[in-house]
């Protein structure tokens, strides 16, 4: 059956680029027979974290929701050579509560900038933040750079290598969802 791939978008701009970049892999993942599920993180209502909150519902359904998915890809921007605070905030929500939507489903990362940079330095930092609450990460990022001309009029990614990157993450994302349902 056609797996379940959550795409999270770490902006809630209106004209968020990376909303774009998000919807265009929704269609590439349509294409390849998958079953995207848009996570929206402003419909958890997660406060800014600290120790003396109690858990918020939203905690728990962001944890369900994703671990309900075989892989999750998460596009977002760079905000001075690092995550936005609120990717942070809600991986670290979310790791006071559970670790299963971490090490369940095959994550994947996404990232585009208006310049040509591509977020590489973003990628980075979340790769590792990731690996330390025990996440799978497929080792090819899609960077997108230079956003004005990376989408085509229909809100196809035909940019490359960007376009080619996608290609080769969603297929990695594939074969490592097919070979852990295998061994489960
Ligand atoms: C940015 N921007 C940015 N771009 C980049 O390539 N590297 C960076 O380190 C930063 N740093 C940064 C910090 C802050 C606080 C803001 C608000 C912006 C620019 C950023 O890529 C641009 O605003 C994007 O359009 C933001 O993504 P969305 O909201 O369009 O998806």
């Amino acid at each position: 059956s056609a797996p379940k791939i959550a795409l999270i978008c770490g902006s809630l701009r209106k004209d968020s680029i990376n909303k774009k970049l998000e919807l265009a892999l929704e269609k590439r993942l349509m294409a390849e027979g998958a079953k995207p599920v848009l996570i929206d993180l402003g419909a958890y209502d997660l406060p800014l974290y600290h120790g003396d909150l109690e858990l918020p519902d939203g905690v728990k359904r962001l944890v369900t929701d994703l671990t309900a998915c075989a892989g999750v890809i998460v596009v977002t921007p760079e905000y001075n050579g690092g995550l936005p605070p609120l990717l942070k905030n809600a991986i670290d929500w979310t790791s006071t509560f559970s670790t299963d939507h971490f090490t369940g489903p095959v994550w994947g990362l996404a990232s585009c900038t208006p310049g040509p940079m591509s977020g590489i330095m973003c990628m980075r930092q979340l790769n590792y933040i990731l690996m330390r609450v025990g996440t799978e990460v497929v080792p090819t990022q899609v960077g997108v750079g230079n956003a004005a001309t990376a989408f085509d009029g229909d809100g196809h990614l035909v940019s490359e290598p960007s376009s080619s990157l996608a290609e080769k993450m969603i297929a990695s994302l594939f074969l490592r969802i097919k070979q852990k349902a295998a061994i489960e």
